[in-house]
């Protein structure tokens, strides 16, 4: 017999089904016993009465315990007026079990997964993540961030972008964070790296004509792990030719308004269109450059998005070295060309940040493509020739054979989604997310290697 889904069985009523999945709880009234049944798409209640069981059946009723994994045959019924459920949306029928097929029992799990588990502590949750994942608000949480990206999907597909994907074993893309290294095997003592971002990848594949990119981009930058930071974290980066400003705010802003009413219609927003405010305006009126700018700062359900934009081009680290605010591909508002030498730190770019509630969701800009400009940035960077040839000489290179105007934006997934489900942290929307020193308790990474792996590597271990 096929398997019918548990929110199916509303359905089914009177009929014979088979029904997979999880025992969410048992409840024993006597000799009957009750299970609710979990499965992906929800729960339903099972009654296991001897006399309408299956010899099997009977044999190991008794020994059902949470979490065990089971396919049980019964017949759908209606509940009597009574026993309905309105909390639960099977809650008008249960199972009454025939047959009990048990694929597999489960040792009492270190939590319990039939509620929530927010305060659970999450070095747990995260080294028995399989089970941390079997609760509804993490299902919930993994659904929303599906929906939300297949929504993206459908709609630049739908805008004539092209899915590309372009490699994460790289020279680099120098944009600010520390890399995460990888030492090559066949060239002993160098090294790629792993992506910040598909940065230059994108922009070489705007100089090779493919005008309107997107991809779901996985990034690794090795820094200190926050509340809305990870070490590896998910971009929908894009990039397009032929654009100005307007153009690419005028994609994301529709991307994200349809993406709010097809996967959160309940949530309100409170810009349309959004907010924009130059960096200088939002710093002097909120003091940071990612106002929360809803109505209600309590209220999960009001999504405030605005543009922040006309950032600085330069910036002075904490060890006042001239670094860029942004990164150095971004295009410098031509009016303050002449500042590059005299006044760098007064020149502004023509970049973006979209900010909600408080967080920056994605950064952007308008790209430099004359390699003129672009040697001249780097150069203010102070960047020596060499330096620039050894690290960017491709860039530069390309940007001769004809390269056409562009710019692009990453929206990272992770605080979207965080947002959308009211999450404190962008762990509570990654399946299997790193600790806040960058450990994962499930797998157990990162984990020493074999001294024959690390020889073949081509690298000796100092300071153990
Ligand atoms: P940026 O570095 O601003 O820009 O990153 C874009 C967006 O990615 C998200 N993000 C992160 N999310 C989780 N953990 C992290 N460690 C992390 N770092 C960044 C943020 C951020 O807004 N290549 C450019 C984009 C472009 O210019 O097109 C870039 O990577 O939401």
């Amino acid at each position: 017999m096929k398997r019918v889904m548990n929110s199916e069985t509303s359905q089914k009523i009177g009929e014979e089904v088979v029904i997979k999945g999880w025992v969410n709880v048992r409840r024993d009234m006597g000799k009957i016993i009750f299970l609710d049944m979990r499965d992906r798409s929800g729960i339903v209640q099972v009654v296991l009465v001897p006399s309408e069981l299956s010899d099997r059946g009977k044999e190991v009723m008794e020994s059902l315990r949470s979490e065990d994994c089971l396919a049980i045959t019964g017949v759908v019924n209606k509940r009597g007026e009574k026993q309905i459920n309105p909390n639960m949306a099977t809650g008008e029928v249960e199972v009454l079990a025939k047959d009990i097929q048990v694929y597999n029992h489960a040792e009492t799990p270190p939590f319990e997964v039939d509620g929530d588990t927010s305060a659970v502590s999450e070095e747990l949750r995260l080294k028995y993540r399989y089970l941390d994942l079997r609760t509804e608000r993490m299902k919930k949480n993994l659904e929303i961030r599906a929906k939300m990206i297949t929504s993206f999907r459908k709609y630049l597909d739908d805008k004539g972008f092209l899915e590309i994907e372009t490699p994460t074993l790289v020279k680099g893309t120098p944009e600010g964070a520390r890399e995460y290294l990888v030492p090559s095997r066949q060239h002993p003592g160098k090294f790629y790296v792993l992506p910040q971002s598909p940065q230059q990848f994108k922009q070489l594949l705007m100089v090779a004509g493919m005008e309107k990119y997107y991809q779901i981009a996985r990034c690794y930058r090795d820094e200190d792990a926050r509340g809305d930071r990870q070490p590896e974290f998910t971009q929908l980066d894009l990039e397009m030719s032929f654009v100005d400003r307007e153009d690419i705010l005028e994609v994301l802003e529709g991307m994200m308004t349809e993406m709010v009413k097809e996967v959160v219609p309940d949530k309100k927003m409170t810009f349309k269109p959004f907010k924009i405010l130059t960096y200088a305006e939002s710093m002097e009126k909120y003091g940071t450059d990612k106002p929360d700018l809803r109505e209600d700062k309590n209220d999960p359900n009001e999504l405030a998005f605005a543009w922040i934009v006309d950032f600085p081009m330069f910036e002075l680290n904490s060890q006042g070295q001239m670094t860029t605010a942004h990164h150095p591909f971004c295009m410098i508002n031509p009016e303050d060309e002449e500042l590059l030498d005299s006044e760098p730190l007064k020149v502004r770019a023509d970049t973006w940040d979209l900010v909600l509630n408080g967080y920056e969701v994605s950064s952007g800009s308008i790209r430099i493509h004359k390699p003129e400009i672009q040697a001249k940035v780097f150069k203010t960077l102070g960047l020596s020739d060499e330096d620039v040839q050894e690290k960017f000489g491709h860039m530069l290179e390309a940007f001769k054979f004809g390269a056409p105007p562009h710019g692009g934006s990453a929206p990272g997934l992770d605080r979207l989604a965080m947002l959308l489900c009211n999450e404190p942290s962008i762990r509570e929307v990654i399946a299997f997310p790193k600790t806040g020193d960058a450990r994962d308790l499930l797998m157990g990474a990162p984990s020493e290697l074999s001294t024959e792996q690390i020889a073949e590597a081509n690298i000796t271990i100092i300071n153990k």
